[in-house]
């Protein structure tokens, strides 16, 4: 019974066949069937330690469960708490994924020190590092890290155990692919080991309300720990961005349970570990150059709060017969529509021009707000007529090219006026709210509007 079978898993969606094939037939990707025996110890071992454990589980009227809302821990820094949702849910199993070399242990090194020094008890597991490392690691960062409690191992079940007896509020586990789990006998890493390794964890989260945070390394594809299916099973899935090269990271949550997602939280990588960005808006505007063509600020919104980022464009006449359109940090399909409309409702032809754009500091628009501002960044390279250095500009274009409104106009227009610019480029609707801070707002009903908004040509 207990007989092995070969299978073949998908890396990217995590989907099984019995062959191989040169596609997966569950999400349609080339390449991505792994070969990997799949035990039956998958179903055995799961459910060992039966639901007589801590938290037991028989059905009970909601209104006498307890609230997850009421028991969240506070966590630091402050912007990683609002990140989560509002603090860590008890039982909850967060993913965090990013690069090799990002700082994702350095981080939760520095959460689990900050717990540790309220209170809380903290079980830091590694299966990528000696106590050694890590006790040097935590020397570097300080804060609480001293007292956070420390275990190398990668098998899912000795580690169960060894949470078992600490009862910790929060348990670290770094990576989800260093893990085994007994009775699985593909290797570390693949994706039948990442599933059940995690899906352990996810199941004694749940019955111990233990929280848990499980680091993933991202794939060459970008997705966290290969399969797509750890994403479905977790919680909370955040990632680290950035470049290694600069200090700052980006930390995003794009799925949250228990809050909203595209939530943004800034660090600096410092000698000291990672330090809280207060003003991530200053930070994006902060090399900008001066009165040059091709750059325009946009306000985009990521979860619940609005921050500047600047857009650079530059065109060129293409050496090809399909010209290049390369976006980095914006859509290339809403960089399409954008050429079209700008083609088709401005008189600015750019089918023939190869065109990039470029969104600074690792920032991803995804926002349509964002549109005005690429359009404008747009027509002042092909005029070379700069933006005017204190203009922010807000708006979603339409196909017509007419500027539409925006979510939350308000609470962007303050961003502005908090970053100290002095001007905003706003859909006509926005223009008749209430002033801030003397901020000067110029309604544009429509992207061909744009032209008027530039200043001079930069060389006079
Ligand atoms: P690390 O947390 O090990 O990354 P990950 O777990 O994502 O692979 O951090 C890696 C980098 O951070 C490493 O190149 C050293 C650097 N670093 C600092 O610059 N300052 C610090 O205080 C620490 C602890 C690390
Ligand atoms: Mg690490």
């Amino acid at each position: 019974m207990a007989e092995t079978k070969t299978r073949f898993f998908c890396t990217s969606c995590g989907g099984e066949t019995l062959k191989w094939e040169g596609r997966c037939p569950a999400c349609g990707d080339w390449n991505t069937l792994r070969e990997a025996p799949s035990g039956s110890g998958r179903s055995r071992g799961s459910g060992r330690r039966g639901p007589d454990h801590r938290g037991a589980s028989r059905p009970e009227p909601l209104a006498e469960l307890e609230a997850g809302a009421g028991t969240r821990r506070s966590v630091e820094p402050a912007s990683f708490h609002r990140l989560l949702g509002g603090g860590l849910v008890p039982g909850s199993l967060v993913l965090l994924g990013g690069a090799p070399g990002i700082g994702k242990s350095t981080f939760l090194l520095q959460v689990a020190g900050n717990l540790t020094a309220a209170g809380d008890v903290v079980l830091y597991v590694s299966g990528e590092e000696s106590a050694r490392q890590v006790r040097l690691r935590a020397d570097r960062v300080g804060g609480g890290a001293g007292g956070v409690h420390f275990l190398a191992e990668t098998d899912v079940e000795r580690i169960l155990e060894a949470a078992d007896e600490l009862e910790p509020d929060l348990l670290v586990v770094d990576s989800v692919q260093t893990l085994s789990t007994p009775g699985v006998d593909s290797a570390a890493g693949s994706v039948p080991q990442v599933r059940e390794s995690a899906a352990r964890l996810q199941a004694h989260a749940k019955r111990t309300e233990t929280a848990t945070f499980l680091v993933g390394h991202v794939t060459k594809g970008g997705g966290i720990a290969g399969p797509r299916t750890l994403e479905h099973l977790v919680d909370v899935v955040l990632r680290f961005e950035g470049e290694r090269s600069h200090q700052h990271r980006l930390l995003r949550a794009t799925k949250n349970q228990f809050g909203s997602a595209d939530e943004l939280a800034v660090y600096r990588m410092t000698d000291r570990g990672l330090d809280p960005v207060a003003d991530p808006s200053d930070l994006f505007l902060e090399d900008r150059p001066d009165r040059a063509s091709g750059s325009a600020v946009a306000v985009p919104l990521h979860g619940s709060r609005p921050l500047l980022a600047e857009v650079q464009t530059l065109t060129g006449r293409s050496r090809y017969s399909n010209p290049q359109r390369v976006a980095t940090g914006y859509p290339s399909r809403r960089l399409s529509m954008l050429l079209t409309v700008l083609e088709r409702r401005a008189e600015l032809d750019l089918s023939e021009a190869d065109v990039f754009v470029n969104v600074i500091g690792g920032l991803t628009l995804t926002d349509p707000a964002a549109d005005l501002a690429v359009a404008a960044a747009l027509v002042s390279v092909e005029s070379d007529r700069p933006v005017p250095a204190d203009l922010a500009l807000i708006g979603e274009l339409g196909l017509g090219g007419e500027v539409r409104s925006v979510s939350h106009g308000e609470r962007r227009l303050q961003e502005v006026a908090r970053t100290g610019l002095a001007a905003a480029a706003v859909p006509p609707s926005l223009s008749r709210g209430r002033g801030h801070d003397g901020l000067r707002l110029h309604p544009v009903d429509h992207v061909r509007d744009l032209r008027s908004l530039l200043e001079d040509g930069g060389d006079g």
